[in-house]
């Protein structure tokens, strides 16, 4: 399950940090300036919805810590081991990882089964199944790794974005961790999370590439253009993809235990995928800009007008959609990255939990080939949330020079990567 789905029971309102939002204040420096429609348009593309005008201002820089006691020293450290842990949404997670890219020991507790009965991630239900996970999470995650917690030089925890108070759970947990074994703290982003997984499996990886987010919540298209600094491309104007699955399985009649996709994608295996002429969103327009809105309600009229409909083939139909929408949008990102400097960017990263999909992993195949970019897509088993990119992000940012200190800092629900978009 995912935080789409949390969609109509989201009832977390917007309340960042004291510290983060002075910071955001501070930093905008064109405050008070009069924005046109259009270039309010732009600097909202990709934002997720419901982000306010403030908080689309976020950017991962804006929280980087202050607090550096012996950050120089464990920066360099070669032999350096953090623990990550992850609670932002429904999936309580724990790993302990080294600078070299090994992941010493992992744990994961899922709570599918516990939202399964309502269709979506209930967010109390979930706040308590993360306290009575988390404790046990971590110390599988350093029994696997035969260490105790004196062996971790820092603790990472996902801040944002994602439920408050799902991420207060771990955000208290590295607290107390940290007190208790006197370690240095960092914040993670949880997308940047995703993101930089793709530099621990293959660490060869260089700046800048190109990254696919499509998750749940999330659906853009990027530049990573280096540590901490994102360039947007564009991303969706409405519903994300794996909001658009989750719906999809939802109108279906499908499980939504651990997310729509899965079951859709399943489904779609059977059917027809040309059954349903659906309408390919935005194929006019010449920018990297998605929709998923349109598809999802053109899916929806289908279920629901046409009794003799087989499941399978709406799940195919709309599978080809979705795929070939994303696909588009993808090469229209790439041709602008050779147009502007060719050669520049020739590596593809895609995370989030649609990555999952195998339709889609063997589309992106065929699309870099055709660019002779290197295509990088993390296991299965590491596109949806774990707690190794979590303790990477950390580890990364600690060899920039950052920690943080916890007393300053609170979660936050909206946090997106970048809101600069580059895309002309
Ligand atoms: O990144 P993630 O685990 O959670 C967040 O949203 O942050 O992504 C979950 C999303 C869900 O929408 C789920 O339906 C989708 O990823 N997903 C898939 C597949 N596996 C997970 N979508 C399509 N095909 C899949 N195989
Ligand atoms: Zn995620």
């Amino acid at each position: 399950m995912s935080c789409s789905e949390i969609g109509f029971l989201w009832i977390v309102g917007v309340k960042p940090g004291v510290r983060t939002r002075e910071r955001v204040r501070a930093s905008c420096a064109d405050g008070g300036a009069v924005e046109s429609v259009k270039q309010r348009r732009r600097r909202r593309v990709g934002v997720p919805k419901g982000v306010g005008h403030q908080n689309a201002d976020y950017c991962a820089s804006l929280v980087e810590g202050s607090y550096a006691p012996g950050s120089g020293a464990l920066a360099g450290k070669k032999d350096l081991v953090v623990l990550g842990i992850e609670t932002s949404c429904d999936d309580t997670a724990a790993a302990v990882v080294r600078a070299d890219g090994t992941v010493l020991g992992d744990s994961v507790v899922s709570q599918h089964e516990i939202h399964q009965q309502w269709g979506g991630v209930v967010p109390n239900l979930a706040k308590e199944a993360h306290a009575a996970a988390i404790d046990g999470v971590v110390e599988k995650a350093l029994q696997k790794a035969e260490m105790n917690p004196e062996h971790v030089d820092a603790v990472a925890v996902t801040t944002g974005p994602g439920l408050e108070i799902c991420l207060r759970i771990g955000f208290n947990a590295a607290k107390e961790f940290c007190k208790a074994h006197r370690k240095p703290f960092v914040a993670v982003n949880h997308l940047e999370g995703h993101c930089v997984l793709a530099r621990m499996l293959h660490r060869d990886l260089e700046y800048p590439f190109l990254v696919v987010l499509v998750s749940g919540g999330h659906c853009q298209i990027l530049v990573a253009e280096g540590e901490g600094i994102y360039a947007l491309l564009g991303g969706t104007l409405d519903d994300a993809i794996g909001e658009a699955y989750d719906k999809t399985a939802r109108l279906l009649g499908l499980q939504v235990g651990g997310g729509g996709g899965p079951a859709v994608e399943q489904l779609a295996l059977n059917g027809d995928e040309n059954a349903y002429d659906l309408p390919m969103p935005m194929r006019d327009k010449k920018n990297c800009n998605l929709s998923y809105a349109g598809l999802k309600n053109a899916v929806r009229l289908i279920a629901e007008t046409d009794a003799g409909r087989r499941s399978e083939d709406i799940a195919a139909s709309f599978q080809r959609v979705a795929i070939d929408h994303l696909i588009q949008k993808l090469r229209t990102a790439m041709k602008w990255c050779e147009a502007r400097q060719p050669g520049r960017v020739r590596s593809m990263v895609v995370c989030g939990g649609v990555a999952a999909n195998q339709r889609l992993r063997s589309r992106l195949t065929d699309v870099c080939s055709d660019f002779e970019w290197k295509l990088v897509v993390p296991p299965p088993r590491l596109c949806t949330d774990n707690g190794a990119m979590i303790a990477w992000a950390g580890i990364e940012r600690i060899q920039r020079g950052i920690l943080d200190n916890p007393q300053l800092l609170e979660v936050v629900s909206r946090w997106p990567l970048s809101t600069r978009l580059v895309f002309d």
